[in-house]
């Protein structure tokens, strides 16, 4: 392949990147400014980014570049050295809030993204069943979401779309509304998933030890307008399990979230990279 038809090594890059929103009143809002962000493509493996920052800071507004749903007013935001113009089916969306589609059953919730790409029903339901039993959920299979709890309905989003193996898996607090007990079950859940699927993760957390325990890499975001102003690299064993949040290293890492989060509120800037 000519050298000018390779493709990127990166999965996805943003670069200085904004996203002004004009209001009804014609009044113009700027959400995100100059968001800089790298996501190489290490074949094999990965790579699971968290976003941490306050509420209104932009975060559901980046992922949504990502997915193609709006694009950015300035900056480029590109998918292996290609503009974002649209969703993708390279891209899934796990959405703030529970996203399953309440006239499905279960089963074809799962299904619906490989029905979309017209895989036929025996397959798509063979493909949707194994992703049932994943996240736990087998003999839901005929039920609709309104007969599920908060958290099975949210496992009914995640399979839905890990289903489709997305190259590039996108989730907005994705369990912002779980009690303590199944927040855990789920976090657990999706690193057990994530081994699996190989795929990056662009997940949104307002919780610490959530972030720790999941990422490779923390980004820390500024107020409104929200800009990337700290990373830490996450340098906890790949396998992660419960056992690690008791260990030092852990509990370090925590701290020097916490630090950099209090130093970005108080207007720092200095990116600092452990
Ligand atoms: N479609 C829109 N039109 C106008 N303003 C918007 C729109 N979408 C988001 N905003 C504004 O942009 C800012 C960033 O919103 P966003 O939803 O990205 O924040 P967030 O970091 O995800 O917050 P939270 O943690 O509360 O979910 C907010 O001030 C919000 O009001
Ligand atoms: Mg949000």
């Amino acid at each position: 392949m000519p050298a000018a038809e390779a493709e990127s090594p990166n999965v996805l890059e943003l670069k200085n990147v904004s996203k002004t929103f004009v209001n009804p009143d014609g009044r113009a809002f700027e959400a995100v400014r100059d968001v800089n962000l790298t996501v190489r493509d290490e074949p094999g493996v990965g790579e699971f980014r968290v976003f941490l920052g306050p509420s209104g800071c932009g975060k559901s507004t980046i992922l949504n570049i990502v997915a193609g749903l709006f694009p950015a007013t300035a900056g480029q935001a590109l998918l292996r050295g290609k503009p974002i113009a649209g969703p993708g089916p390279d891209r899934g969306m796990v959405f703030q809030g529970y996203s399953s589609y309440p006239w499905l059953t279960v089963l074809d919730n799962v299904a619906f993204g490989l029905k979309l790409r017209g895989v036929p029903r025996a397959e798509r339901e063979k493909v949707a069943r194994s992703w049932i039993k994943k996240v736990g959920l087998e003999g839901t299979e005929k039920k609709y979401p309104n007969q599920l709890s908060g958290g099975m309905r949210q496992r009914v989003a995640i399979a839905r779309t890990l289903a489709v193996k997305p190259q590039i898996i996108l989730m907005d607090e994705p369990f912002g509304a779980l009690d303590v007990q199944t927040r855990l079950g789920m976090q657990n859940l999706i690193n057990e998933l994530w081994e699996e699927i190989e795929g990056t993760i662009l997940f949104v957390t307002h919780d610490i030890p959530e972030a720790v325990y999941l990422a490779d890499k923390i980004h820390i975001l500024s107020a409104c307008p929200g800009t990337i102003v700290e990373e830490i690299t996450v340098d906890l064993p790949l396998h992660r399990t419960e056992d690690l949040k008791t260990t030092q290293r852990f509990r370090e890492l925590e701290t020097l979230v916490l630090q950099k989060i209090r130093h970005a509120a108080r207007g720092g800037n200095v990116r600092i990279t452990t």
